[in-house]
């Protein structure tokens, strides 16, 4: 091939590659504009840019999906701090209790992940009023664990919370999107 027109090809294709990912960083910026912690937001669905595009309803299954995903991780990572017996006192006490938070809220959110899948026009309001209460639940769930460390010092203790208060910022913004759906109707379920 002509060395011309393979540097014309290469430049056109490499162009395209930059649009598409622009495209896709413009999406996901568009969806978590409404959450409140915004980066968090960005850095953890950045990978579904170019599949939800500009559809509220898989923003909303994308956010829940990634807070499912983190507070697993989280309690998977609690109850091997219990089963080191490190803790003591108070702090035993606390992490039993929020070990117990944390599968309640996974409750809630995997409730919600499944409504969310099966939205329809007819029941969309209902529904909708179900996942967000739900997700505030949630919420209040992980909130409640951390109240339960309130005024406790030392490391595992500290690096205990900010694994959690990461998550109620997830769930928080998943609980953003959720709403940003319901506030778009049933009209959001294929794209608004
Ligand atoms: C918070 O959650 C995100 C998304 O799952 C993850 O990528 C990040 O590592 C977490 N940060 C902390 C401090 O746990």
């Amino acid at each position: 091939m002509n060395i011309i027109v393979t540097f014309i090809l290469l430049s056109w294709l490499t162009n395209l590659g930059t649009s598409v990912s622009q495209n896709g960083k413009r999406y996901v910026e568009d969806a978590c504009s409404v959450t409140h912690y915004r980066d968090l937001c960005i850095r953890s669905l950045a990978s579904f840019s170019n599949t939800a595009k500009r559809n509220p309803c898989m923003w909303a299954r994308a956010g829940v999906s990634v807070t499912i995903s983190e507070a697993k991780r989280v309690a998977q990572y609690l109850i091997r701090v219990k089963k080191q017996r490190h803790m003591r006192g108070k702090n035993r006490v606390a992490l039993s209790d929020c070990i117990e938070c944390i599968q309640d809220s996974l409750d809630n959110l995997h409730r919600s992940l499944d409504v969310l899948r099966k939205l329809s026009g007819r029941t969309f309001d209902a529904q909708m009023s179900d996942v967000t209460t739900w997700m505030s639940t949630s919420l209040t769930d992980e909130e409640t664990c951390l109240d339960g460390f309130e005024g406790q010092r030392g490391n595992q203790v500290r690096m205990l919370r900010s694994q959690v208060q990461n998550v109620t910022y997830i769930t928080s913004n998943a609980l953003a999107l959720a709403a940003k759906l319901a506030s778009t109707g049933a009209g959001g379920i294929n794209g608004a």
